[in-house]
């Protein structure tokens, strides 16, 4: 009986401590957003699915989320004026009962567009009919969200990577360079408040970050209401030079424009790398901590200027890398594993904020 009882004591004793223990543990896991709240808002990009599956993460780390695909045009509106707001919606909720705040992406992008947008009766839109219809989605989302998100990608990626200096897309062919400079015009109207982007990848790539750049002042010197760049920083464990991109973000910062960091993640892999691996290397996972460290000493470093930087994910169980550029290969870019857990890239990133 009585060693009956002393072993139902030691059972409780040794739960109630692993309880408390497991609870501790929880507890030493310092929030991302906290460490760098004098510096920076701490984004991720979320999804439908994720804002459920990673749920703990994202409260817990972020105090900024970005929609990844449910405010694209062919998210909101499939057909012409037909909009579709439910998931948009469920996002802005979601950060509302979590204190969080939205990053709006993304207003006028050559990518993720209907193709109804540029045609008209089996031809071409004019660009009349395309400018219409631009101003007419941007001030029905941007309305609609106004004073709910505190800053918009309004055009995406209209710089060119080769030698002409506008990509060659749908907008420019039609409108001309000036669909950008409408395209603010157009936002700012719908939300006077919110600030607003132009977001773009090679963006510290010298030649191209030339192009941004001019275009930017251009903007500016019209008097366009834009407020920020977003370097998008889809970078790897290789890739590009810390120095180019500190280079870049004075040069931006140059302009009087606010920075925001608007996709970071880093690819254990140079671009080209074929290999398929069932998990991260030890060399790939100490280099990416290294860089990672690297990088946020250096967002602190410009925070007069940088006031937003964004991940893109959550954990490595949820990511746009797999199988991009490389199909069938498995990456690892984020700060959290496929089990949620943090990584050695993630205490790298509270190493850097001390
Ligand atoms: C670009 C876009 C993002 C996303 C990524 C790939 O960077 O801006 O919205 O689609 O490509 O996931």
């Amino acid at each position: 009986m009585r060693k009956r009882r002393v072993l139902l004591f030691a059972l409780v004793l040794s739960l109630l401590l692993s309880l408390n223990l497991a609870v501790f543990a929880e507890e030493e896991i310092p929030s991302l957003w906290e460490a760098y709240s004098d510096y920076f808002l701490i984004g991720t990009a979320v999804n439908s699915r994720t804002l459920n599956t990673h749920r703990d993460l994202i409260v817990k780390h972020f105090n900024s989320i970005t929609a990844e695909n449910e405010m694209k045009f062919d998210a909101l509106q499939p057909t012409e004026g037909i909009f579709n707001f439910y998931r948009a919606d469920q996002m802005i909720e979601f950060a509302k009962e979590n204190n969080i705040q939205v990053r709006g992406h993304v207003l006028v992008w050559h990518s993720q567009t209907p193709s109804w947008v540029f045609r008209f009766a089996g031809q071409p839109a004019t660009k009349e009919l395309l400018l219409e219809r631009m101003r007419n989605h941007i001030s029905t989302v941007v309305g609609r969200y106004k004073g709910q998100i505190y800053a918009w990608d309004v055009v995406n990626e209209a710089i060119s990577d080769g030698p002409e200096i506008y990509r060659d897309s749908p907008w420019y062919n039609i409108i001309g360079k000036e669909f950008i400079a409408e395209a603010f015009r157009a936002a700012h109207e719908a939300d006077p408040d919110a600030k607003l982007f132009y977001n773009d990848y090679n963006a510290v790539e010298p030649a191209k970050m030339q192009k941004i750049y001019n275009m930017l002042k251009e903007l500016i010197e019209e008097g366009v209401p834009i407020h920020g760049v977003g370097i998008q920083g889809h970078w790897s464990i290789e890739h590009p030079d810390l120095l180019q991109i500190m280079r870049a973000i004075e040069k931006y910062a140059s302009l009087g424009l606010e920075i925001h960091i608007t996709e970071l993640d880093l690819s254990v892999f140079a671009w080209d790398d074929h290999r398929k691996l069932a998990e991260p290397t030890p060399e790939m996972i100490e280099k990416q901590a290294l860089r990672y460290k690297n990088l946020f000493n250096i967002f602190k470093r410009y925070s007069d200027h940088i006031t937003s930087v964004t991940l893109w994910g959550v954990a490595d169980d949820s990511t746009w890398k797999d199988n991009y550029p490389v199909q069938g290969r498995k990456d690892w870019p984020l700060l959290f594993d496929v089990n949620h857990q943090p990584k050695e890239a993630f205490w790298a990133v509270i190493e850097a904020s001390k």
